[in-house]
Order: structure tokens, then C-alpha cells, then sequence
């Protein structure tokens, strides 16, 4: 019997044989479709091919693809584990053509394989067409020996593929297997609507592009996108009926069965198939760069590692055990897929985390459930506010409510639901109302012209042009400039402070922002009028801050060391989660499961210092995006640049994609201390650090407060010497008066 790893490697070399070239599996986060939380097929990275936006630097490909189906167009998560063949993760193997071959030897090469190579009983297989495709229906007849009689025709909903709501697309002709136990019991009604008939694989034939607008779009070519699920095949070429029962799977559930002391049963084992599963999908999203938070991908990792969690307490699991089955998922993929095995402790330590975090409101939040649907008769409906208290307060995402409301037959009111999600946003939007409230302000012209020029890198300093203001309440009054040496607050660093002047007139700029003024992106100074009016000024000096920007810079060009430093010491999985550069400090948050240790701490700081010792000097250069990445530069996840971009280096050590201000030398940043590290949420760290004066100030309290603590330590030692030689005389006392008494 050929094992998973060896069916996997069958189809990538049938197609290497026939001139295909073999392309890695994409991560499961794709980094650059913001369409796509999760890679759901393996057409995924190969998109701006079709879509004529990239040239193929190959006419056909091959490849096993890591797929997520749990959120957006393609979601199977209803299905997991109650069934036994459908994923939230799972293996793709595709090959594909680009404008090279197309339907013929799409249809030819898929029944080969299936027939000849892996000698699938031909009588049990099916095709079928999108309802106006003649053409491949007459080529399923034509270029293989399939029955007649096998080949359907169906609509849209099945034979009709999408990647998502926009984007490639095509008819697709799709390929079942029936594995019931009764040959005589097959027909063509149980296609695509009874379990024992699996689609085993979808040839897509990808000629449309979907556009936001809805409408079908012709492509400048056509293409071939085929998709085989690898746990299906691995099951039918290994005599199973369940994905479960191979060996893509048994180490897992044998690993469950091991930790919990529950046996597996293939009937009712859904708690066992879950865990199986959902392990999978949590360990390869983690590989890949995503981490549990609380909103789009993150949110639905941690959805899927509460749903865990969940069915982990449904056999008795009370602490955390979900992280360990990542042991068996490490040897069952990490050939195939060495990332798992690269990043193996970081998963398990972020997979830990959770599970205790969760664990702690997990049985509380059950409790109340039960209360909440004690009364409830089978058909009846939980209130939405339930459910969203049971969100709220005990972190039970919706779908898991809905799960174990399904479990005993009872549905939950999710429009109520949102209902209460969207009060509790207005309550908490309340306050940043007013804000809202200002876009109906007017703007008014002092003078024309729009688009404001920064030159704040060069100078502090500059004559300018009031372009438009508006007064928003009495003094308070926002204003815009046709040059101005302010930083708008961007990428972390704060907006600038200092003052916009004339002869009698002056106006306190208490922030700069960038925001759009009458649909244009401009440079907003927000503060008051001091002296003079507003309205009567055009010419005008404007000056920042030098002490407060200078300090900011210091700081700024500080984090750049400080998350090279980082990188360095821990290790590659960090990533900036956050940050924040004020003239007073600087704060970072990162992607990190552990603490960092004191001794760390003084590590970061060590490097960080001697960087600055070094009095290297910072360059700021312009370039292409392409070119900027491929010298190295650090760029921010998920951050979108334009084509040219700026980069801040600091040579041999740091080099950064940023808009922000720094010093000319590090040695201008004097002196670098980390001030406090503390847990931000469930594998991000948050680190608040201090340069330049800030250190010495930060040293001068500590002596402060420790010559202070010392004083009274004194003060305490005293008092108590005095207390104790005070009781000494006393118990001395009490003895001679025991003895006396005891006298006979
Ligand atoms: N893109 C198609 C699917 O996902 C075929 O690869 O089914």
C-alpha cells in the first residue's frame, strides 16, 4: 500500500513527466492578496498570472498546495469532523497551464493518472461539466474510456469555479469516486449530494476575470487550474472510506488517544476527528506567520484553537494538550513541509499560551451555557445578547455557541448577536464622536492650491503660505500649508508640536496629521490661536519644536537598532506588532511567545549601546520597492509602499523601509535603556525603552528612589532592633513568672 507521502509524490512527478515545472506550496497567510485571509486553493499565488499582470516564468506548473477553508467564499468549517472528508487544512495538489494546454489534456492527464498510474476502478468515477460546456463533455468521451453514461452536466453553484468574490474564474469540470460498499447501489442522483460520492478533483478552466461590480470579464488568455484534495485520494488508493483512517492521519488520533486515555471510535469519534484536524490547521498557520489575535486572520486562528479546546474538555481534557499533538503532525508533514519542524517550539509555545488563556474562562463560560439553554426545547433559538455575553465575557466565538447549540438541536439568533456587537461599538465609538462630527466643518481658502511639500527632514524651519483652515471651536482651529517643515504623525512616530507665526499672530500647533481635505491628502496642523486672528493671515513662519522632534528622532532611529537587536538575539519569528516613537520614549511591540529575561534585556541593550558607541553615520536613501527588499530592508507586514520608497540604514546593522525622522549619527541617541517589558496579548511583547536625556533622568530617580528606600530601610532596622530586644526583656519575664507558678 503506497503511504500519503509516497501518493503526494506520485502526482508531482506525473506532471513533472510531462514538462511541468514544480512550484513550492505558498504559505497558508499570503502576505500580498488583501482578498484573502487564507491560501484556499492552489491557484492562490499564481493569480496575477491569469489575471495578465505578471508574465509565467514557466507555461505549466506543478505543486502541492497547503489550503485553509474556514473563512470567506470557500468555508467547510460546518462540516469538519461530523464528516469525515472535509478540512479546515488540507493538501492541494494542482498542475496548471498558462495559455499553454487546456481542456484536452487537462481531462486526458487527470483520468491517466487516476486510471493508469493509481489504477482506480474507472467504473466508480464520474465527470462532471458546467450545463453549456459541449465542448468538455465531448472531450470526456473523446480523450478517455469513460461510460457515457458517467459524465454530467450541472449548473452554476458546481461547476462553475470561483477563487472568491472577485478574480479568476471558469467553468470547471470536476472528477467523483463513489466508495459505498454496494456497486449495485450507485447512481447518478448521489453526485454532489450524498456523502459516499467524493469529489476527489476539480479541473478549472479559468478564462474569466469576476469584477467588484459583479460582471464576467474575458481574460487575455486561457488557463488550466486543477485541484485534487490529497487526503481523499490517499483514502480511496489506501480502501478507506474516512480521511481519518489514513496515514496522513492515524498518528495524530493515535497521538489523542494516547494523551487523553479516550479510544478512537471511526462513528463516534467526532471529538477525536476535530482535534486531528483543527491541529493540523493551527500549526500550519502559525508556521506561516499568522498568530491568535482578536481580529481577521488572527481571530480565526483563535476561533479554531477555542473549537479545539472545546472539544478537548468533551473528553475530559482539562489543561492544556493541544499544543503536544503538534509532535505528531511534525512527524506525519515535516518532509514535505520542513517549515513545521523549523518553527516546531514557537508553535507550541504560542498554542500553550492560548490554551491556557482560554482554559481559564472555557468552564465558566460552559456553565453559564447550560444555564442559558436549560429551558430551551429541541428547535428553539438562543437569544443573540446570549451569545454575545458569552463572547464577550467568556470568549466563546460565535461559531463554537453555534456548535454546541447544533449539538442539541437548537439555533442561535446571530442577526441578535450582531445586534449587541453593534451596540457595544457605538458605546465604545461614543466618545470619538466628536471627531466624526468635524468632517461636516467647512474648509475655508486663504489661498489657493492644494497638496502640501514637507521638507521637515532638511529643517525645522520654513517660510510658507496658509492654504486653507477652518475653525473648529472658538481658538481651536485646524490649518493647512503649502510647505511645511511638520512631520504628520505616520508609521509609529508622533505628529509634530511648535508654531505657526506672523507679526501678531501666533498659533500653537498641538498635533500634524495626515488627512483628506476636500478628497485631497494633506498636512493638517491642528492646535490654537494664541495671538492675533486667523483669518486675516497668508504669509507666515512656521517652526516645530527642535527640542521636542530632536528627542523623537532619537528615539525613532533607537527602535530601528532595537528591532535589529531583537532579531538578532531571539530570533527570526520576531516581527514588529506595533510601535509608537514620542519625544519621550519609544515603545515596540512584538511578535514573542516567552518573556525576555533580564538577562536578554541587558543583551538588547548592549548591542543598542554599542551601535551607538560606534557613532555610525544614518543614511536615508530613495529607491525602488523591489530594490529596496532585495538589499534587505525590513519592511512592516501587511503595510502597503508605493513604488518608491525610503530607506533608513544603518550600515552593517540595521536597515529599515520608513517615512520617519532620525538622528544624522547614532551617536546622537547618547545612551539606550529599556524601561519596562510586559505581556501585550497572547505571543506579543511590548517593550517601552528611553534614549539620550530620558536615561540619565531615568538613573537620576532610580538613585533617588533607591537612597530614599535605603533611609527608610535604616529607619525600619532600628525600630525593629529596638522591638526585639524590648521583647527579649520581656519573655525573659514571662518565664521567671512560669516558673514561680509551676513551683511546687
Ligand atoms: N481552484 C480549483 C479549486 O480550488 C481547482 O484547483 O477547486
Amino acid at each position: 500500500m503506497k503511504t500519503g507521502q509516497e501518493i503526494r509524490q506520485d502526482f508531482i512527478d506525473f506532471f513533472k513527466g510531462k514538462e511541468h515545472h514544480f512550484v513550492r506550496s505558498s504559505p497558508v497567510a499570503p502576505l500580498d492578496d488583501p482578498t484573502l485571509l487564507f491560501t484556499n486553493a492552489g491557484m492562490n499565488q499564481f493569480k496575477p498570472i491569469f489575471l495578465g499582470l505578471e508574465e509565467a516564468p514557466y507555461a505549466r506548473a506543478v505543486n502541492s498546495q497547503k489550503c485553509i477553508r474556514v473563512s470567506g467564499k470557500h468555508n467547510d468549517l460546518e462540516e469538519v469532523g461530523v464528516d469525515n472528508y472535509h478540512h479546515t487544512f488540507f493538501e492541494m495538489l494542482g498542475n496548471w497551464s498558462f495559455g499553454d494546454y487546456y481542456k484536452a489534456e487537462a481531462i486526458k492527464w487527470a483520468w491517466e493518472l487516476l486510471t493508469d498510474v493509481w489504477g482506480l476502478d474507472k467504473r466508480r468515477l464520474w465527470a462532471t461539466v458546467y450545463q453549456s460546456d459541449d465542448e468538455a463533455a465531448r472531450l470526456w468521451s473523446d480523450v478517455t474510456d469513460i461510460g457515457p453514461d458517467q459524465i454530467l452536466k450541472f449548473g452554476e453553484k458546481d461547476n462553475f469555479w470561483e477563487m472568491g468574490p472577485t478574480g479568476p474564474c471558469g467553468p470547471c469540470s470536476e472528477i467523483h469516486y463513489y466508495d459505498g460498499p454496494d456497486m449495485s447501489l450507485m447512481k447518478a442522483e448521489g453526485i454532489n449530494t450524498r456523502p459516499d460520492y467524493k469529489e476527489l478533483w476539480n479541473l478549472v478552466f479559468i478564462q474569466n476575470n469576476r469584477l467588484e461590480n459583479g460582471a464576467l470579464e474575458d481574460l487575455p488568455a486561457k488557463h488550466v487550474d486543477t485541484g485534487a484534495g490529497l487526503e481523499r485520494i490517499v483514502a480511496v488508493l489506501q480502501g478507506h472510506t474516512s480521511n481519518y483512517a489514513t496515514d496522513l492521519f492515524t498518528p495524530i488520533i493515535q497521538q489523542i488517544e494516547q494523551l487523553t486515555g479516550v479510544p478512537y471510535s471511526e462513528d463516534g469519534g467526532v471529538a477525536h476527528q476535530v482535534l486531528a484536524d483543527h491541529i493540523r490547521m493551527l500549526a500550519f498557520s502559525l508556521a506561516d506567520g499568522a498568530l491568535p489575535g482578536n481580529e481577521g486572520r488572527g481571530y480565526v486562528v483563535r476561533r479554531i484553537l477555542r473549537r479545539a479546546a472545546r472539544f478537548g474538555r468533551q473528553i475530559g481534557m482539562r489543561e492544556p494538550f493541544i499544543y503536544r499533538l503538534t509532535e505528531s503532525v511534525a512527524d506525519v508533514m515535516g518532509e514535505a513541509y520542513p517549515e513545521i519542524r523549523e518553527k516546531f517550539k514557537f508553535i507550541q509555545k504560542v498554542l500553550k499560551a492560548e490554551e491556557s488563556a482560554f482554559g481559564e474562562t472555557l468552564d465558566r463560560g460552559l456553565e453559564v451555557y447550560s444555564n442559558m439553554v436549560s429551558g430551551l426545547k429541541k428547535g428553539a433559538t438562543l437569544k443573540g445578547e446570549d451569545a454575545f455575553k458569552l463572547y464577550d465575557t467568556y470568549g466563546f466565538p460565535l461559531d463554537l455557541t453555534q456548535q454546541m447549540a447544533r449539538e442539541q438541536g437548537l439555533a442561535v439568533d446571530e442577526a441578535g448577536f450582531d445586534a449587541a456587537m453593534t451596540l457595544q461599538k457605538e458605546r465604545a465609538r461614543g466618545a470619538a464622536k466628536d471627531q466624526a462630527e468635524l468632517k461636516d466643518i467647512p474648509w475655508e481658502t486663504a489661498s489657493p492650491g492644494t497638496g502640501s511639500t514637507f521638507v521637515g527632514y532638511e529643517s525645522i524651519e520654513c517660510a510658507a503660505t496658509i492654504r486653507k483652515y477652518r475653525i473648529i471651536h472658538e481658538k481651536t482651529c485646524q490649518l493647512k500649508l503649502d510647505i511645511t517643515p511638520f512631520y504628520a504623525e505616520a508609521g509609529g512616530q508622533v505628529g509634530d508640536k511648535g508654531v505657526i507665526m506672523a507679526d501678531d499672530f501666533l498659533f500653537e500647533v498641538k498635533n500634524t496629521l495626515n488627512m483628506l481635505v476636500d478628497g485631497q491628502p494633506e498636512i493638517v496642523h491642528m492646535g490654537q490661536v494664541r495671538r492675533g486672528k486667523l483669518e486675516k493671515q497668508s504669509s507666515v513662519t512656521a517652526r516645530v519644536d527642535g527640542q521636542l522632534r530632536q528627542a523623537t528622532r532619537l528615539n525613532h532611529t533607537a527602535t530601528h537598532l532595537m528591532h535589529a537587536a531583537l532579531k538578532q538575539l531571539l530570533g527570526d519569528h520576531v516581527h514588529q506588532a506595533g510601535s509608537l516613537v514620542e519625544p519621550e520614549r519609544l515603545r515596540f511591540d512584538l511578535t514573542h511567545y516567552e518573556k525576555i529575561g533580564a538577562d536578554e534585556i541587558s543583551e538588547i541593550e548592549n548591542i543598542v549601546n554599542d551601535e551607538v558607541l560606534k557613532n555610525l553615520p544614518v543614511e536615508t536613501t530613495i529607491m525602488a520597492y523591489d530594490e529596496a527588499r532585495e538589499s534587505g530592508a525590513m519592511a512592516l507586514f501587511g503595510e502597503k509602499y508605493g513604488d518608491e520608497v525610503r530607506v533608513v540604514d544603518v550600515p552593517g546593522f540595521s536597515r529599515e523601509l520608513c517615512g520617519g525622522t532620525h538622528v544624522a549619527l547614532t551617536g546622537d541617541i547618547g545612551a539606550f535603556k529599556i524601561v519596562s517589558e510586559s505581556a501585550l496579548a497572547a505571543g506579543v511583547r511590548r517593550i517601552e525603552a528611553v534614549t539620550g536625556r530620558a536615561v540619565i533622568s531615568w538613573y537620576d530617580q532610580l538613585v533617588a528612589r533607591l537612597t530614599a528606600d535605603g533611609a527608610r530601610q535604616k529607619d525600619r532596622i532600628k525600630a525593629l532592633e529596638k522591638e526585639l530586644k524590648a521583647a527579649s526583656k520581656a519573655s525573659a519575664h514571662d518565664y521567671v513568672e512560669e516558673l514561680v507558678a509551676q513551683a511546687v
